[in-house]
């Protein structure tokens, strides 16, 4: 597909790095728990093709990474318990789920249709100087292909994701070797959504309270649309449709028309060209859009089972389903 840079941890690598995710690219680089696998987190079409290297089957939120607090707080929502965990933790192997400030910059795909930002800013001094370089969020999740296990150094990242991705910025092996802990602030008592390199006790030491578990708050990591707080569209999803009936919003890809495509409330389509990655980019905001168009119903093309048409078919059926 591409040849993979390994880009060695100094100015000039660096440099290279940021500017490849500045245009769009992907690059593995290391943070204290595990290489993440980086893009451009306010670019959606990046955002598709982490979860294309990956071969994930359906879409993950992924963290959302920045160089301080202070950028954080564009994105996100600080209620007076995540700011204290913030400046306590920060930086450091512990992320944040918090709610999206109106400022927020981060791609719908990247949030997987959430409300809520899972936000870190990482301790590896490559990372913070990949971030600061990079001047936007970076979202990543660990650099391995789905089901294999979190890379802790640029071999494994190789071995799992060599002609995939863009470069690797090899900084040598990562530190904490398990991912971040994973906190969610949405109001009342915070809840352990993942235990990771932060102990619980330390966090439960400075809250002075308990962490709430369980996964009311959503965890299951492989069902984003069972998350409480996630988007389901008000309207029915109608899923291989053929044709639209009057009075339907229309989700339409590829080049083919539908008839009766005239008499839809709305229209829009995920990629004229059939290109998936396209596709994944737009389908939470154009679900959104279509659904403020008041319509009942969501009348939806196919969309091929290959690539990256496998989460996107996951995400509709949940769509379909969720009621
Ligand atoms: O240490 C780490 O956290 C590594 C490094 C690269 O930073 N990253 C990582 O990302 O482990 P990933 O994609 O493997 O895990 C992200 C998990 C998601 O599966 C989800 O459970 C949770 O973070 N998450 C992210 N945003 C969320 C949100 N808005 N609500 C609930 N969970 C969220
Ligand atoms: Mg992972």
């Amino acid at each position: 597909m591409r040849q993979t840079e390994r880009l060695a941890a100094d100015a000039a690598g660096l440099a290279q790095a940021a500017a490849i995710l500045r245009r769009g690219g992907l690059v593995a680089f290391p943070t204290e728990t595990v290489y993440g696998l980086g893009a451009d987190a306010t670019d959606a079409e990046a955002v598709a093709r982490i979860y294309a290297a990956k071969e994930r089957p359906s879409f993950n939120p992924l963290i959302a990474h920045v160089d301080s607090f202070e950028s954080a707080k564009k994105q996100g929502l600080f209620d007076e318990t995540a700011a204290r965990l913030a400046e306590a933790f920060w930086p450091g192997p512990l992320t944040l789920v918090v709610p999206v400030a109106p400022t927020c910059m981060i791609s719908d795909l990247a949030r997987a249709g959430l409300d809520s930002i899972g936000l870190r800013v990482p301790a590896h001094p490559l990372a913070h100087a990949l971030l600061e370089q990079t001047g936007r969020p970076v979202a990543a999740p660990s650099a391995n292909r789905s089901g294999r296990v979190s890379p802790t150094d640029a071999d494994h990242v190789l071995g799992d994701l060599d002609g995939r991705i863009d470069a690797v910025l090899d900084g040598g092996a990562a530190q904490v070797g398990v991912e971040s802990t994973i906190v969610s602030c949405l109001g009342g008592t915070p809840r352990l959504l993942r235990p990771g390199g932060v102990a619980r006790e330390a966090i439960e030491a400075l809250i002075g309270a308990k962490l709430e578990t369980g996964s009311e708050a959503g965890t299951n990591p492989l069902a984003p649309g069972m998350l409480a707080s996630h988007y389901a569209p008000r309207a029915q999803v109608r899923l291989n449709a053929t044709n639209i009936r009057p009075g339907e919003a229309a989700l339409l890809f590829g080049a083919e028309p539908l008839s009766g495509a005239e008499t839809a409330r709305a229209t829009l389509n995920l990629s004229k060209n059939g290109d998936l990655v396209e596709a994944a980019a737009h389908l939470f905001s154009y679900l959104r859009q279509l659904d403020a168009s008041g319509a009942a119903t969501i009348a939806v093309s196919s969309i091929p089972e290959t690539g990256l048409g496998e989460a996107i078919n996951d995400r509709l059926r949940r769509a379909a389903a969720e009621r």
